[in-house]
């Protein structure tokens, strides 16, 4: 199998579309907020209340995470699209003025930025990484949830492209 078969093969698992984020307290006088858009965000358990999202090994998020355990997830609606596409580029410009014209809140839990109109928020604290290839296994305790009214649908990815429902 080569890499091209095994993107394809994945390309065809319809997946939810979130934005991972946490605040970082050290980089610079006044922190920096650091965002990474993610299809590998998933349920682990109910009792004790676990997620998980997979992090590539080197990013910005990674190594965020490996010095301060809270992060926020925010369930990207299909109108939110240009936050995903933006939160998945190479850093190139700075997370800070990736978030500049983003509505958001500030995680109770975790100061953690949720993305304002998002189907739903979730606020987590790192309970274990577990490595694997080339990227960790976060898993995270939820600590806070908020499932704003909204009739809005699900911003998703299936094959290359983002998709709305339907
Ligand atoms: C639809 C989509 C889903 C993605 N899912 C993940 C993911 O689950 N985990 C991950 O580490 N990167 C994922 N990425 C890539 C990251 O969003 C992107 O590489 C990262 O924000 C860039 O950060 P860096 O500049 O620190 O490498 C995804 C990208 C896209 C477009």
């Amino acid at each position: 199998m080569t890499a091209d078969e095994f993107r394809a093969a994945l390309a065809r698992l319809a997946a939810g579309v979130v934005l991972v984020t946490a605040h970082d307290p050290e980089d610079g006088p006044r922190g920096e907020d650091v965002g990474m858009t993610a299809t590998s965000f998933l349920s682990v358990s109910l009792d004790p209340p676990l997620v998980m999202v997979s992090v590539r090994n080197g990013s910005r998020m990674d190594d965020l995470l490996e010095r301060q355990p809270l992060w926020g997830v925010s369930v990207l609606a299909e109108s939110q699209r240009h936050i995903a596409g933006r939160f998945a580029m190479k850093g190139r410009i700075s997370d800070r003025l990736l978030f500049e014209d983003i509505p958001y809140e500030r995680g109770k839990e975790t100061d953690a930025p949720l993305v304002r109109g998002a189907l739903a928020v979730l606020e987590c604290r790192t309970e274990q990484r577990v490595p694997a290839g080339d990227h960790t296994l976060v898993i995270g305790r939820v600590l806070r949830t908020d499932t704003p009214a909204t009739e809005s649908g699900p911003l998703t990815y299936f094959r290359g492209r983002y998709r709305q429902l339907g």
